[in-house]
Formats: structure tokens, C-alpha cells, sequence
């Protein structure tokens, strides 16, 4: 089967076609025919974060585009000749009228090329910033009446769990039940799976995401947005620079000996804000308090990511998220189970695809166009709060 996928749930406007054979757990491959990622973070800068309409705006501005390139790395995108071109423009008009920019995108490209060999159109439906979702979710209705294909409508954060569970172009080799931990910019959640497609929430951040506390604590320390490698590359910096006395300064591990799998970093973010306001800070310390937060964060999430794996018996842990791509993190994680001769297995996608992309929704979308699970193209809303439920 060959999907295109499409991600517009936050900065990350991405598109991504791939061919996929096999079911969830037997004899799964898939092949990534071509992929297209543009992001809007050096626009958002500026403004410490994401601006819900600008990146609306973005995604509009970019989605053709990066339909474009994807199809053409797939060797998909072929001129239409007579007779083959695109029908139909006028419900597409009526689709796209609250995107005027892509309709005026897309209208030509509907015309000069022709559909391409697809099967299914994969789109993040949520969680996310909602003005962005939705003009994901738009286009991809475009396309589905355009091509007339069917629609997968995909929860971002499943998205991040299964491209967490591929190993290559393969499903890695693990055993359910799976504790995934997600963090990202908007999310720290402690998932358990049983079975493909069945998601109970165990544990999560009673306030900020672990993601957004690493970009206000990089904004405290004057460092641009996104924020979480900056802190990152710092507090690497201050392992490795002999001047800086690990610990010298504390903060705290929030809610660490507390008997649940919850989380809360605001008050982290806050303990930081006390440490530098009103002070002109040095590298020296900005590079000691970006340290401490990083471990204070690690302390945190491998602490309960551990105790959770032994109060559910899960055998698999996935991580995922765009945090998921902070080394130390990762360090962290997987020498917490090397020392406790723990025997669940560890599943980290590579630094690179931990971010948004479009991979991660079309893997997903996949295992639920297999199993027939389409969205009415009508009813299909955008939910910048959806949540990720049983579907067993
Ligand atoms: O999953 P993601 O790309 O988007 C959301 O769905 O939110 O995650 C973005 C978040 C941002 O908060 C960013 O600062 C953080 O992931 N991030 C990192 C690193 N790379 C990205 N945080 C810590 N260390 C990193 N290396
Ligand atoms: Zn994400």
C-alpha cells in the first residue's frame, strides 16, 4: 500500500510518501518514496515560540510545495496530459475556503499533474495548535476528493510512538506490553500500550511539558527558540569545560519521590527564573544552570519512566517526542536499564526523526488504513486537545 502522509500539527510543515506491505507485527517493511520537511522555527524566534497564526500561515504557504518535492522524489509527480488532468476544482473551492493562499496553490497544481500512485492520505488530526491542524487536515481533504482516496485521520502522538517502535525500514523486534514516554513541546505523557492501537495514559505533566520548560529556561538564559538544543548544547559544553563545578548551584527534582507517574516542571522553570532575574549572567553560569536543568529533567523522567516499567511489567519502552533527541536524555535512559539489569527493551528513534515529520503519521496511518480505519471526510475535525484513548 502507498500513503502520503502530511503534518502540520505544530512548525513542522511535512509531507511524505511511502510504500508499506505487511501487517502490525508480521512481516512488517515499509519504504520512505519521498519526504519533504520545511521548518518555521527561525520565524518563530523572534517571538520565543510558536505563534499559532503565523504557523497557520506557514503551513498554507508551504504544504504545495512540499506536496511538490515529496511526489517528485517519489517519482510521483507527473505532468498531467489531455484528458488526464485533475477534475473537479469546484468543491475543492468550497473545501479550502478558509485557506484562500492554498487553494490559489493548489488549483494550479491540481491541473497540471496527475494523481499520483496512492492508496491513502494520512493526516495529524491532533493533538497541536489548532489553526495549524486544521489546514492540514483541509488539504487533505483536498487531496482526497481531488484524487478520490481515503483519509486516515492520525493522533500525533501515536505518530511518535510507532516511528519509535521501527527499527530501519522494519518493525524493531519487542515484546507488549510497551511503556512509551512522550516529550515533547506540548506533551510528557507515560503511555501504556498492550496491543497496537490500545493506549491507556498512566502518567503526565500537571503543567508545562518537559519540551516547553527547556525552551522558557533557554529563553531565561537568552538563547533563541527552540530552545531545548541550546540548552542542550550548553549543559554538553559544561561536562566538558573543567571550570564548571557540577552542582555548585541546585534546582529541584519536581514531584521525583512522589507516588504516582506524573510530572509538573513549572516550578523548575521557576526556580531557574529566581536564579537569574535582575542578574547580568556569564557563560560560566548560564552553562552551570543549563547543566542542572538537564539533569534535573533527566533525574525526573528516567526516575519514573523506571518505576513505572516495573508497576505495569512492560517489557518495551519507547521514547519519543522531540526531547527524545536530547543525548543526555538518551544517555540517561539507557544507563538506568543497563545498571538495574532491567529487562525491558529500549526503542529510541534516531535524533533526527525524535522532532515532527511526516514519517512518523504516515507509519501510523498505515496500520489503520490496513485495518480500514477511515475518516469521514465531511465530520473530519481538527482537535488540538485529542487525546490518545483505547481504540482496541
Ligand atoms: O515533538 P516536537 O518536535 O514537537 C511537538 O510535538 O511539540 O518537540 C519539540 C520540542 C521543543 O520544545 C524543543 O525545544 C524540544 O522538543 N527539543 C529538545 C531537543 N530537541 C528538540 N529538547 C531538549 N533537547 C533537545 N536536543
Ligand atoms: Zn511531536
Amino acid at each position: 500500500m502507498r500513503i502520503l502522509g502530511i503534518e502540520t500539527s505544530c512548525d513542522e510543515t511535512a509531507v511524505c510518501i511511502i510504500t508499506a506491505d505487511g501487517s502490525f507485527g508480521k512481516d512488517f517493511t515499509f519504504n520512505i518514496l519521498g519526504n519533504a520537511l520545511r521548518s518555521q522555527a527561525a520565524l518563530h524566534a523572534e517571538f520565543g515560540g510558536v505563534f499559532p497564526n503565523l504557523a497557520k500561515r506557514e503551513h498554507a504557504k508551504n504544504l504545495v510545495p512540499m506536496l511538490q518535492k515529496a511526489l517528485e522524489a517519489a517519482g510521483e509527480l507527473r505532468p498531467s496530459s489531455e484528458g488526464t488532468a485533475v477534475e473537479t476544482p469546484l468543491p475543492l473551492k468550497k473545501i479550502l475556503e478558509r485557506e484562500p493562499e492554498l487553494f490559489a496553490d493548489l488549483m494550479p497544481f491540481a491541473l497540471r499533474y496527475q494523481k499520483p500512485l496512492i492508496d491513502a492520505i494520512a493526516v495529524t488530526h491532533g493533538p497541536g495548535l489548532e489553526p495549524a491542524l486544521w489546514v492540514g487536515v483541509n488539504f487533505a481533504k483536498a487531496l482526497s476528493t481531488m484524487w478520490s482516496v481515503p483519509i486516515v485521520a492520525v493522533n500525533h502522538m501515536e505518530g511518535h510512538i510507532v516511528l519509535s517502535m521501527m527499527k530501519e525500514e522494519h518493525l524493531a523486534s519487542f515484546e507488549f506490553p510497551v511503556l512509551a514516554l512522550l516529550i515533547s513541546g506540548g506533551h510528557t505523557e507515560l503511555v501504556l500500550s498492550k496491543s497496537f492501537g490500545d493506549y491507556e495514559l498512566v502518567g503526565q505533566t500537571r503543567d508545562d511539558a518537559a519540551g516547553e520548560a527547556f525552551d522558557k529556561v533557554a529563553r531565561l538564559l537568552g538563547l533563541p527558540y527552540p530552545g531545548g538544543p541550546e540548552v542542550s548544547r550548553l549543559a554538553t559544553k559544561a561536562r566538558e569545560c573543567d571550570e564548571v563545578r557540577p552542582h555548585r548551584i541546585s534546582l529541584p527534582r519536581p514531584m521525583l519521590h512522589e507516588d504516582n507517574f506524573d510530572f509538573s516542571f513549572s516550578g523548575l522553570k521557576t526556580a531557574v527564573r529566581r536564579m537569574v532575574d535582575g542578574k547580568k549572567l556569564d557563560n560560566k553560569e548560564k552553562m552551570e544552570i543549563a547543566l542542572e536543568f538537564e539533569d534535573a529533567v533527566a533525574d525526573v523522567l528516567v526516575s519514573k519512566t523506571l518505576r513505572a516499567v516495573d508497576a505495569y511489567g512492560a517489557n518495551t519502552i519507547v521514547v519519543g517526542g522531540g526531547v527524545s533527541a536530547n543525548t543526555h536524555i538518551r544517555d540517561r535512559l539507557k544507563a538506568a536499564l543497563a545498571d538495574e539489569g532491567n529487562v525491558a527493551k529500549l526503542l529510541i528513534p534516531p535524533p533526527e526523526l525524535a522532532t515532527d515529520n511526516a514519517i512518523m503519521v504516515t507509519l501510523a496511518g498505515y496500520f489503520h488504513a490496513l485495518k480500514k480505519e477511515f475518516a469521514d471526510p465531511v465530520e473530519l475535525r481538527a482537535n488540538g486537545s485529542l487525546k490518545l484513548g483505547r481504540k482496541a
